[in-house]
């Protein structure tokens, strides 16, 4: 499977600023093809950036998605939304998500079902705190996140992308060693096996993220179970965030 890279904006850019950054992407990007690039610019952006993006193979991804087709819910924004301006993909319960709008192993479920019935590709985060880590109970707690978030799937998984962010490395500098992320990626691979039949289990990207940069992708991406990343902060800049794309594994 194509390695998997995805540029997280969270709420940085105006119309302009990721104008320029697109622009700029596009061009340091030309001919590179060795891993898929997906970019979740704000809602706001993302209609615009699919224009300037016609004749490029980056693809756009939503940053949140609500699990309901429409209605009642002011200010959410519906699976038939996101893909009507030119969304492939969108992310689902990102640890910021968690943390300060109440997402839960349930919402990102019923998100997944919902992303799923308009051909949105999910990239579900999970990922454990510094305290579940110092309290070794970091297996437990992905293997819960995970488990609840993919229930009721079936082989229809083979689209998803799981994304590994442990939340004490998202923003802070501090990246998870290449051994700690891929015992992790191990731990979720052989679970997906006991969840799903084996063809749709292999096709499953996992992809690591928490302080990505352009100094470490290539030793993360060396790892077996490593199949991609979300980068955060290194994705708006341009050059930062070629680079990363255009890892070199060591
Ligand atoms: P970071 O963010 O690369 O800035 O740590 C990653 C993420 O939150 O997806």
């Amino acid at each position: 499977m194509l390695p998997l890279i995805v540029g997280n904006w969270k709420m940085n850019t105006d119309l302009c600023q990721g104008d320029a950054l697109v622009l700029k992407l596009r061009e340091l990007l030309k001919g590179a093809d060795s891993a898929e690039v997906v970019i979740a610019p704000p809602f706001t952006s993302i209609h615009h950036l699919y224009h300037l993006l016609a004749d490029s193979p980056i693809k756009l991804a939503g940053q949140n998605i609500h699990w309901e087709k429409n209605g009642a819910y002011t200010g959410e924004i519906s699976g038939e939304m996101l893909a009507s301006v030119g969304c492939k993909y969108v992310i689902i319960g990102h640890s910021e998500r968690r943390q300060y709008f109440g997402e839960t192993d349930e919402t990102v479920n019923k998100k997944v079902f919902a992303a799923m019935r308009h051909s949105l590709k999910p990239i579900v985060c999970v990922g454990e705190s510094l305290q579940e880590r110092e309290g070794q109970k970091t297996l437990k707690k992905i293997k819960t996140q995970v488990t609840q978030a993919l229930a009721g799937l079936g082989s229809a998984v083979k689209d998803l992308t799981i994304a590994y962010e442990p939340v004490w490395a998202i923003g802070t500098g501090k990246t998870a060693s290449p051994q700690q992320a891929e015992e992790v990626h191990n731990s979720i691979r052989e679970l997906l096996f006991e969840l799903f039949d084996a063809e749709s289990a292999r096709e499953v990207r996992i992809i690591y993220g928490g302080s990505v940069k352009a100094d470490n992708i290539d030793e993360l991406m060396a790892e077996p179970n490593i199949d991609g990343a979300l980068v955060g902060g290194a994705s708006l800049k341009a050059e930062d965030f070629a680079r990363i794309v255009k890892f070199q594994p060591r």
